[in-house]
């Protein structure tokens, strides 16, 4: 069986799966204003830690949505067995279902990029109030790489292209985001921080070949510190 980087994370049943993990996840949202009435969609929710979070802290409308069956029965599980009232949605961001206007906020962590992402951000848009923000951490390419690396890449993560921080900008402008934010996420030196640390839910048999994946992930990682960045944008 050939697995993908996703299937390897969904397996692992890896939560927190974006740079920063469930840290950075609150210092974003703590900057937020984020009362019981709004509603949040997090979407690629993965395991669902983030929505989780949200739902204990600010006991507002939660939306957790991944096209993931194994990430979806993960997540579900997590919220029954913490009795949150999250709605599980299976489906893709680039095609949601008719949600118009109805979120205040839209959560995408580490998740756009490994979709058509023009296709995606038009369905944030949609599916924003009004004046709605999406945050996303999202990876961005700092320095030019070779046809070969860029190839690696992006076989390797299954995702179209590798986006510099002008191509997003460009991105969320002609989805018809008007204000956009953009702060570059350092990683800070000492980061063994316990919310930083990614939870597990393991499927049954973890696959030799699932291991060889994160390794490769691992070494992918370290060859590119230096090209690759991870950037969070706030846009409304
Ligand atoms: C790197 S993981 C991040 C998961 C989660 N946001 C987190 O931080 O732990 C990417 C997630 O996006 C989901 N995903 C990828 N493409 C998607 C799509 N088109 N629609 C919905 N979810 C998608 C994957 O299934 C996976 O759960």
């Amino acid at each position: 069986m050939n697995y993908s980087y996703l299937d390897c994370l969904s397996l692992f049943g890896v939560g927190g799966a974006h740079p920063g993990g469930l840290k950075l996840t609150k210092t974003i949202l703590s900057r937020e204003y984020i009362d019981q009435e709004k509603s949040i969609l997090d979407v690629g929710c993965g395991t669902g830690q983030t929505s989780a979070y949200i739902a204990k802290k600010y006991r507002c409308s939660v939306t957790s949505l991944d096209n993931n069956p194994t990430m979806l029965k993960k997540a579900t599980q997590r919220f029954s067995s913490l009795q949150l009232p999250i709605k599980v949605i299976d489906g893709s961001v680039e095609k949601m279902p008719h949600f118009d206007g109805l979120f205040d906020f839209i959560l995408s962590e580490s998740v756009t990029s490994f979709t058509d992402v023009s296709l995606t951000l038009q369905e944030f848009k949609r599916v924003l109030k009004p004046n709605g923000v999406l945050l996303a951490i999202e990876i961005v390419l700092e320095e030019s790489l070779s046809e070969e690396e860029l190839k690696t890449l992006v076989d390797f993560y299954g995702i179209s292209r590798l986006l510099t921080v002008s191509d997003w900008r460009n991105l969320f402008q002609k989805a018809g985001f008007k204000q956009i934010s953009i702060n570059k996420y350092k990683q800070p030196l000492d980061d063994n921080d316990i919310d930083t640390s990614t939870d597990f839910s393991l499927s049954g048999n973890i696959d030799e070949k699932l291991l060889e994946i994160l390794e490769k992930h691992e070494h992918l990682t370290k060859t590119y510190k230096d090209k690759l960045g991870y950037y969070i944008f706030r846009c409304c």
